[in-house]
């Protein structure tokens, strides 16, 4: 039985438990971060009193009526514009991989008025991860660089070690303009989306293909396939469509599809925020 997970802001007589969460969730850390910014316990009570003092607020996830996870967010303002961060997010270890965290976030998404921005390790390739699948991309060197100075405050050496993810509404505040060919080259793998904006509820991606995915289909979600570079096939159960460079296809909600192609294609996705790579 999948035990109910209740979100609700944290209070002051949950900090002694919160700093627990934290210090337990982060020892995922331990070795894989550079030691010289490793330190036990990762957060004293003490600091995460100055950290809501500071002005971050932390919701927490409860299972059984017991804290297991905790997330905060603090806005904050400057010439540059005003941007919501995400900081602090842990969940315990034995709570992981139940979609505590992504209920946390997806929480406190729907509450930021303000373009979204997230500060990590660059080896908690993890938690990169998870925040690419709730639609948030990595920034540039160049852009992570001018963030972590404007919006955080931390040394140095952290900023060398560190990245940033930004969602749609930050990445459009960072660039004025997007190119493909700068999309591209931040991408590091095949099959591996990457958001390069957002418009009325759909997500601009772009992806590197190549090879064959998985039979799949989504119910509720049109996906438009657009291919700039090279050829794609998509296999229907009735006939194959190619789209050659430069053309477009869309793939009808609930019609069943399998992208197959020889060599590498590049590829612009356009389709709704909420749409999942293997279907339904
Ligand atoms: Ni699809």
């Amino acid at each position: 039985m999948i035990n109910t997970v209740v979100i609700r802001p944290c209070t002051p007589e949950d900090e002694p438990l919160m700093a627990e969460i934290v210090c337990d969730a982060a020892q995922a850390y331990k070795g894989k971060i550079p030691a010289d910014r490793w330190h036990e316990p990762y957060m004293p009570l003490s600091e995460l009193r100055a950290e809501i003092a500071a002005g971050v607020r932390f919701w927490g996830a409860e299972v059984g009526g017991t804290l297991v996870g905790v997330m905060g967010i603090q806005d904050v303002g400057n010439p540059a514009g005003d941007v919501t961060l995400i900081r602090h997010a842990y969940v315990r270890t034995t709570q992981r991989g139940q979609g505590i965290g992504g209920r946390l976030l997806e929480h406190l998404k729907g509450l930021a008025r303000r373009p979204m921005l997230m500060g990590t390790w660059a080896a908690a390739t993890w938690a990169i991860g998870f925040y690419r699948k709730h639609g948030f991309a990595l920034t540039s060197l160049t852009e992570k660089e001018k963030l972590l100075r404007t919006y955080w405050n931390i040394p140095a050496r952290q900023v060398e070690t560190s990245v940033v993810l930004a969602d749609a509404r930050a990445l459009g505040m960072l660039r004025e303009t997007v190119s493909a060919a700068g999309e591209f080259a931040q991408i590091d793998g095949l099959w591996k989306p990457r958001m390069a904006g957002e418009l009325n509820g759909q997500l601009v991606k772009f992806v590197r293909l190549k090879g064959e995915f998985e039979w799949h289909a989504h119910a509720h979600e049109d996906e438009l396939f657009w291919v700039l570079e090279g050829q794609l096939t998509i296999a229907l159960r009735d006939r194959n469509v190619v789209i050659g460079e430069s053309e477009f296809f869309i793939v009808p909600r609930g019609v069943e599809h399998k992208p197959v192609c020889e060599n590498e294609c590049r590829v612009m996705l356009f389709e709704p925020a909420a749409t999942k790579q293997h279907g339904d």
